[in-house]
């Protein structure tokens, strides 16, 4: 119980940091985005009342503005450094402490020695940087895009929610340095891990990522503990290389405030708006591919939610917690000022 109350404090002083933090240099950093242009003028103005902005963005003609991606970088850094928010340490823990969930103050989740034992000793991502980095989503704007062999030459590739990639990986690659995993996926992909077989498949799919980074939100939402457990168990039974990583507690506070400052106002960051925020870190470059939050493609033809499975829209419902049209627009104002390139068509065959 001493650390439940400790950790609890440490968490609200944070958060309350951040946003004073927040509060302290927006008008700075206000005065210095309007300079850049950064600064986005409602969005949602710009998409109306749930009507998609369908116009994808400019293929050609894009080049990369390294000097804004550096500012970037370096605004970001102020709310966070992707080094050390990536993942907590095993050294700030012990089995059995207890935990707040980061957007449920009130559950709690207690270390289990399972889990102590796979976090990382040191940051996965210390000192790591890349000319080139691909963050794919999963939208099924990625079927027939070609896209496979481009994501593939990038030098380092996050991927979300171990979407299946074998099978598809003329359109989307197979190279894996970084991989997401919600603990809800384990339910909805891998039936919860309670058959022999549904266990067999996803120890197959996290033996495919090698020693790379398997990165799950673990301490977001209460729900998803037994699951996490089971995953850990997995890992630990079968010997896996790959390296684990539970991203800290004020990672998505601190997402949430840098985007604040752009006048960005998303309450849960997507994984893929959290990818690239970590991504700005380590990449000079950063490609963005299957983004795409509408149900239609800029020609008018059905876009899948997901490239591999049949769930079903929920961008413009209430009930969703992302904002994925918003989150859409501000990448695409990004693109157009060359901090990152996003790419919603076909990829050119190398
Ligand atoms: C790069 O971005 C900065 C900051 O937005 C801007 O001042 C500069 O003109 C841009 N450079 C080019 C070549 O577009
Ligand atoms: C923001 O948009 C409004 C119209 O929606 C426009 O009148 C205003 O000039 C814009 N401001 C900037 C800074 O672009
Ligand atoms: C894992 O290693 C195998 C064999 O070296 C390789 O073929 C495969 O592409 C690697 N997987 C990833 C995700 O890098
Ligand atoms: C295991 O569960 C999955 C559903 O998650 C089902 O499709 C499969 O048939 C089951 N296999 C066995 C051997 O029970």
């Amino acid at each position: 119980m001493r650390i439940t109350r400790k950790h609890w404090t440490i968490c609200t002083i944070s958060i309350l940091l951040i946003f004073f933090k927040t509060k302290e240099i927006t008008r700075s950093v206000e005065h210095e985005e309007a300079q850049l242009g950064l600064m986005v003028n409602g969005s949602e103005k710009i998409l109306g009342k749930g009507v998609p902005a369908f116009l994808p963005p400019k293929a050609g003609g894009w080049t990369l503005n390294s000097s804004l991606v550096l500012m970037i970088r370096k605004d970001i850094l102020r709310f966070l450094d992707a080094e050390r928010d990536v993942s907590v340490l095993k050294s700030s823990f012990k089995p059995g402490d207890v935990i707040h969930y980061v957007l449920d103050q009130r559950r709690t989740l207690s270390i289990s020695q399972s889990l102590h034992s796979l976090l990382p000793d040191v940051s996965p991502m210390k000192n790591r940087r890349f000319k080139t980095c691909a963050v794919v989503g999963n939208s099924g704007i990625l079927l027939k895009s070609g896209c496979g062999k481009e994501i593939d030459n990038h030098n380092f590739v996050i991927r979300c929610n171990l979407a299946p990639l074998v099978e598809f990986s003329e359109d989307v690659g197979l190279q894996s340095d970084f991989t997401t995993m919600n603990p809800s996926v384990i339910q909805r992909a891998f039936g919860g891990l309670k058959n022999e077989s549904d266990r067999v498949r996803f120890v197959q799919r996290l033996t495919m990522l090698n020693e790379s980074v398997l990165w799950i939100p673990a301490f977001m939402v209460k729900g998803g503990e037994q699951h996490v457990e089971r995953v850990n168990e997995l890992i630990l039974k079968n010997k896996l290389k790959l390296r684990t990583a539970y991203p800290s507690l004020r990672l998505i506070h601190a997402v949430r405030g840098y985007w604040l400052t752009n006048k960005i106002n998303i309450k849960r960051p997507s994984t893929g708006l959290l990818m690239y925020t970590l991504a700005t870190r380590f990449c000079d470059e950063i490609h963005l591919y299957g983004f795409w939050p509408f149900p239609k493609d800029s020609k008018g033809n059905a876009v899948k939610y997901h490239y591999y499975d049949a769930l079903k829209y929920r961008y413009f419902s209430n009930a969703s917690p992302h904002k994925m049209p918003l989150e859409f627009n501000t990448l695409k104002m990004l693109h157009h000022k060359g901090a990152l390139k996003l790419t919603t068509s076909k990829c050119t065959q190398l």
